[in-house]
């Protein structure tokens, strides 16, 4: 279980020196300048940014998207309710099995008859794990859904030869007794899943098999060796560090050394919160992640530079979310981690997805977490579900947010924080794509006013009518229910947009979303 602080002072002073794309003065005006030029891009913003993560875990899976026996489920036990809300979700990527379950988990008991799997303690949540659901359901669901799968080996209790063997019944179309098994319960061909994590947490001390960076390093090396004889295209993915303590950029480094020659990708995991109900130092947390994320940056440059040239490292940020409400220490058992999220959540995540778009060039992966019931956007009961607020902005953006990020020139009003002294209103990210379409994302963290942004084409015409949509609520504390959508998206009307700029007065705590064609 991570322990992200929010907010650190010795952080702080390396954040100042952060938002170098969105640059902000301090200042009372209610406008922002923002000026574009789509030659001056980030990077191509890859569709896994809006993946996700389900983890045996309370009633993610179980009770979640499975529930057998429920007359909302089809024959194969999946609700069809939510596999409707996850469909228009557009999940890209979906990792699986955890999480801290991962770290105990036997892939072998997860296949075969089903009323024949051995049921186990479940160590990581403090429950009996059926093992109704395992690879062959995880499967069939990605089928269903569209996404890329990524499961995440057990490097906690588990051994070399259990991950070794995973990859193989998974992805191998040799004749062995590992792919024997695999067509002797149903599936004849390969699935070739394409990525698989090296563990989850290792730093951390929660974690069942915890290890020092040196020690996961060279586990985790003869793990990935193994795991790449058996597929030599399969990606994987380090575990980075979860705790952000003074050590966590050692841990990577540490890692990454180990591990340089096999991985594609770095993990990272950040949780954030309101325990202390300050609205405005809440929506400044992704000005840490900001800063997380140049810092990771120059760690995997520092490290790729200490040997021949290799082939890029990205960063997978492969559980992230609000979750602060439901996290006592007695979190364990069937209807854990049960987070009911309001507006100033669904803010919080807007800015999260803005931050990655900023990032594209380095962020490859980010799975919010998790998908049903459990820090999730959606949530169900046994007659149905409804959509929690988080659910609208990841839907906006992986709906339309595609081709490449730009790098914006913001100049706006400004608000100062506890912990930093120049936080923007208007949190701000751009896509540009080659059919000449422009999104631009803008949150309004502006808690009683509306701000008016001013976007000025530096090298294009904007062309004809920007639709509108927006993520909004009577106010930063409304929640949605059962028998109440008071979150949602809203499609506003379209507005018409010619010549170079472009003006909107963007509504105080909401998220909006234009998009619309430019021209030469
Ligand atoms: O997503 C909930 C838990 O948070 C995951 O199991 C773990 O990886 C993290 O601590």
């Amino acid at each position: 279980m991570p322990n992200n602080h929010l907010s650190r002072r010795h952080f702080a002073a390396l954040v100042a020196a952060a938002p170098a794309i969105l640059s902000g003065k301090q200042t009372s005006s209610d406008s922002a300048t923002i000026k574009i030029d789509t030659d001056r891009k980030i990077g191509e913003i890859d569709p896994k940014l809006y993946g996700n993560f389900i983890e045996h875990l309370g009633r993610c899976i179980t009770n979640g998207i499975f529930d057998e026996g429920n007359s909302l489920s089809d024959s194969s036990g999946f609700r069809k309710d939510v596999l409707k809300a996850v469909n228009t979700l557009h999940v890209s990527i979906l990792r699986w099995p955890g999480g801290n379950f991962s770290s105990n988990y036997n892939w072998r008991d997860g296949i075969g008859s089903r009323d024949e799997r051995p049921r186990r303690l479940e160590m990581a949540w403090g429950t009996v794990e059926d093992n109704r659901f395992g690879t062959h359901e995880f499967l069939d669901y990605i089928s269903r859904i569209g996404a890329e799968p990524y499961i995440c080996t057990n490097l906690g209790t588990g051994s070399w030869d259990e991950a070794q063997q995973w990859v193989e019944y998974v992805n191998s179309d040799q004749d062995t007794a590992t792919t024997r098994l695999r067509r002797k319960n149903g599936r004849e061909k390969p699935w070739k899943v394409p990525y698989w994590g090296l563990g989850n947490e290792m730093d951390g001390p929660w974690q069942m098999g915890h290890r020092s960076a040196d020690d996961y390093g060279k586990f985790a090396l003869e793990a990935a060796k193994l795991m790449h004889w058996t597929d030599k295209d399969i990606k994987l993915i380090a575990a980075g560090s979860s705790l952000f303590d003074t050590n966590w950029i050692a841990w990577n480094r540490t890692v990454l050394i180990h591990l340089r020659n096999h991985v594609d990708y770095l993990s990272l995991h950040m949780y954030v919160g309101n325990k202390d109900n300050d609205y405005y130092g809440f929506q400044a947390c992704t000005v840490e992640l900001a800063a997380r994320i140049k810092v990771t940056e120059g760690t995997i440059r520092e490290t790729l530079a200490l040997g021949p040239p290799r082939k890029p490292i990205y960063i997978a940020w492969d559980e992230w979310n609000v979750w602060y409400r439901a996290r006592g220490d007695g979190e364990r058992g069937r209807r854990i981690l049960e987070e009911r999220y309001n507006l100033e959540d669904a803010l919080v995540v807007s800015s999260f997805l803005n931050t990655f778009v900023n990032h594209a060039h380095i962020v490859k992966i980010a799975n919010m977490a998790q998908l049903v019931n459990v820090i999730a956007p959606m949530f169900t009961s046994d007659k149905g579900l409804f959509l929690q607020t988080i659910y609208y902005p990841l839907q906006l953006f992986a709906t339309h947010c595609h081709g490449s990020a730009l790098e914006l020139y913001v100049d706006g009003p400004t608000y100062k924080t506890k912990t930093y002294e120049a936080v923007p209103y208007l949190d701000i990210s751009a896509a540009y794509n080659t059919d000449g379409t422009l999104v631009l994302n803008v949150t309004n963290r502006h808690r009683d006013q509306a701000l008016d942004g001013v976007f000025q084409l530096e090298d294009k015409k904007f062309a004809g009518d920007f639709e509108v949509y927006e993520v909004n609520g009577p106010d930063i504390k409304a929640e949605n229910d059962f028998d109440k959508t008071v979150v949602q998206t809203k499609q506003n009307a379209s507005v018409k947009a010619s010549g170079a700029t472009l003006k909107y007065n963007f509504p105080a705590h909401s998220f909006t979303m234009l998009k619309g064609k430019l021209s030469a």
